[in-house]
């Protein structure tokens, strides 16, 4: 039996085009995988530590082989819970818009936590960066108001880019995605383009 969890970056929920795919994704998944457990993590209601000062000297001090102090061990003990959280999944479903070309704050934040030397990568001079969540697979739904896939604003683009390099860099390679763009047109764009995301997200649920 397999965990998938499912984090999810919009506020927008009814009204959430990647939401509405990763719904239907979910629905497709439970019916090939029963005996499945699926978590939700709705990163607008997840109540996530500050990563700040003691939190942040915890983290170099683990990069440069120093001890805690009583307030950074405090401190790295609560993004230790959070990453737990993370790591326990065999699978990852996201859901993420694109927001001012990138990201969610929300989702930046969760990564900020989540993404910690000796947690999710090592470092040597030798070898330099590796992940540690290999053997994890996951399935990527991107919304964006606009058009990325092609087109003059493909540079533009540092959602998708941005986070096919932060799964990779955690060791996270077996990835799929699903763009469901320009979701700020008319209306029979927006709908063509909803209806070939939910089928591609129910393909890939069958063989998730
Ligand atoms: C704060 C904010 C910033 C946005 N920035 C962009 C952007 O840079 N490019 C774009 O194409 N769409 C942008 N949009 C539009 C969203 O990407 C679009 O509405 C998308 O459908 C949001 O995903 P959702 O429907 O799952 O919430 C932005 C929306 C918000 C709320």
């Amino acid at each position: 039996m397999a965990k998938l969890l499912y984090v999810e970056s919009s506020p927008r929920k009814e009204r959430s085009y990647s939401i509405a795919v990763a719904r239907e994704f979910l629905k497709a998944y439970k019916g090939v995988h029963p005996h499945d457990s699926v978590e939700t993590l709705d990163l607008w209601t997840l109540e996530l530590p500050e990563f700040s000062g003691d939190a942040i000297n915890a983290k170099y001090k683990i990069m440069h082989g120093e001890p805690h102090t009583a307030g950074e061990a405090e401190a790295w003990n609560k993004v230790v819970d959070v990453f737990e959280r993370f790591k326990s999944a065999d699978k990852y479903l996201f859901s993420i818009p694109m927001w001012n070309f990138g990201i969610p704050y929300k989702l930046k934040h969760f990564i900020d936590i989540i993404n910690q030397p000796g947690l999710s990568f090592t470092f040597s001079p030798e070898s330099g960066y590796k992940g540690l969540l290999s053997g994890r697979s996951a399935v990527v739904i991107y919304s964006r108001g606009g058009e990325y896939l092609s087109g003059p604003a493909a540079a533009m683009d540092f959602q998708k880019t941005y986070f096919e390099r932060l799964l990779g860099f955690i060791g996270i390679t077996d990835v799929k995605s699903i763009v469901i763009e320009p979701t700020l047109s008319g209306p029979e764009l927006v709908k063509k383009a909803k209806k070939d995301a939910m089928e591609t997200a129910c393909r890939f649920a069958a063989g998730f």
